[in-house]
C-alpha cells in the first residue's frame, strides 16, 4: 500500500454516552449522558485538525444503557457505506462504555473486514475536570488513520489501550482502567499518538456470513435473552423466558454450569426449538462443550470464550441465518 501524502480522511460518527456527558456541576458526582453533538466534541480537541480530515455524523445521542438494535441497525447501515466509499480512510464510533463491548462485537461481525473501525468513550463526563473523552477522541482518530489498524476488524481504544472487539470487556465501573481483554491480552497500546501493536494481523479473519448479508429491519430480529445463574436459582424465570425467546443465553455459574433444575429447564427450552448457550458469569476461562454438563445430550451450545452478552450478540446473528444446533455450534467454535 502506497503511503499516504494526504491527511486521513475519517468519518466519526456519534452515539452519545459520557464522552459526551455533561455535569449540573463540576463539583458534583451527577450528569446526564449523550448531552452534547459530536461537532462539540470535537472542537474540543482543536489538535486534531492536524491528524485527519473529519467527517463528523450523530447517529444517536444516548446513554449506552439505551443502546439497542435500531441503532445498530442504523450504524451497520452507515458504517457499509462508508467503507464502499473510496473517500473515506477509516471510522471512528463515539459511544457509552456500558454497552460500548457489544455494539463493538456486533459490528465485528457484521462489517467488512477492511478500513479501519474503532470504538471509543469516556469513564468521565466531557465537563469534568481532567476528561479522558478528548484524549480517548484523539486516540482513536490517529488509530483509525492508521494503516496499520487495516484489517483488525472493530477496535476499541480507552486509555490508550487497543482492545480487539472480541476479546474487550468493561471489567469496572468506575476509573479510567475500566477496560481490559481478560482472556487475550490488550492488541497494542497508542503511544505518542500512534498505535504499537503486539501481534499481527489475523491470518484469516473468521468467515462470518453477516460481514456481506443484508441485515434484516431490527424488528425482525430473533429475540435471544440472558439469564443469570446463582445458588438457589428459581428456574420458572427460565421457562418465562424460553415461551418469549428464540435464543437464550445462561450466564452460569464456573464454566457455564447451573443447579440440575436449571439444566433440565435449559433443555426442555432446547427440546422446544429456543437455542440455549452456556456462557460464565466469571467472564474468564473457556466453557467448552461435554465438559461438566453433556450439551449434546442436552441440547445445549458451550458459548467458548465469549462472555454473557457478546454471545447473546452471536447467537442473534446466527439465528437470522439458522436454528440448526449443530451448526450453531460451529458459529460458537469458529467466530
Ligand atoms: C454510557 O454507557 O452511556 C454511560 C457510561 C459511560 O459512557 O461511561
Amino acid at each position: 500500500m502506497p503511503e499516504r501524502t494526504r491527511l486521513p480522511v475519517i468519518a466519526v460518527l456519534a452515539t452519545g454516552g459520557t464522552i459526551a456527558g455533561a455535569q449540573a456541576a463540576q463539583q458534583g458526582v451527577g450528569y446526564v449522558a449523550g448531552s452534547y453533538d459530536i461537532a462539540t466534541l470535537l472542537a474540543a480537541v482543536p489538535t486534531l485538525a492536524g491528524v485527519a480530515d473529519l467527517r463528523p455524523e450523530q447517529i444517536a445521542n444516548v446513554g449506552s444503557q439505551d443502546m439497542n438494535h435500531t441503532v445498530w441497525h442504523a450504524l451497520a447501515t452507515r458504517i457499509r457505506a462508508l467503507m464502499a466509499d473510496p473517500g473515506i480512510d477509516g471510522i471512528v464510533v463515539t459511544h457509552g462504555t456500558d454497552t460500548l463491548e457489544e455494539t463493538a462485537y456486533f459490528l465485528d461481525l457484521t462489517m467488512p473486514c477492511g478500513k479501519p473501525l474503532v470504538l471509543t468513550g469516556a469513564m468521565r463526563p466531557a465537563t469534568a475536570l481532567g476528561a479522558d473523552g478528548p484524549a480517548n477522541l484523539y486516540a482513536a482518530v490517529a488509530l483509525a488513520g492508521h494503516e496499520s489498524a487495516r484489517g483488525r476488524g472493530a477496535l476499541v481504544v480507552m486509555n490508550e489501550d487497543i482492545h480487539e472487539a472480541r476479546g474487550v470487556q468493561k471489567v469496572a465501573a468506575a476509573g479510567l482502567a475500566a477496560f481490559a481483554s481478560p482472556d487475550r491480552g490488550r492488541a497494542g497500546v497508542m503511544q505518542a499518538g500512534a498505535p504499537c501493536f503486539h501481534r499481527g494481523l489475523p491470518l484469516s479473519p473468521p468467515i462470518v456470513p453477516w460481514r456481506t448479508a443484508a441485515l434484516p429491519p431490527p424488528d425482525q430480529w430473533p429475540r435471544v435473552g440472558i439469564v443469570y445463574a446463582h445458588a438457589d436459582m428459581q428456574v420458572d424465570v427460565i421457562d418465562f423466558m424460553a415461551d418469549r425467546c428464540q435464543g437464550l443465553v445462561m450466564a452460569g455459574v464456573g464454566d457455564g454450569n447451573a443447579s440440575a433444575a436449571a439444566l433440565q429447564a435449559l433443555a426442555r427450552a432446547a427440546a422446544r426449538g429456543v437455542a440455549v448457550v452456556r456462557a460464565s458469569r466469571t467472564r474468564r476461562g473457556r466453557v467448552a462443550r461435554n465438559v461438566e454438563v453433556n450439551d449434546d445430550a442436552l441440547g445445549l451450545i458451550a458459548a467458548g470464550d465469549l462472555n454473557p452478552e457478546k454471545a447473546r450478540v452471536l447467537l442473534m446473528l446466527g439465528l437470522m441465518s439458522t436454528s440448526d444446533r449443530a451448526a450453531l455450534c460451529r458459529c460458537f467454535e469458529s467466530a
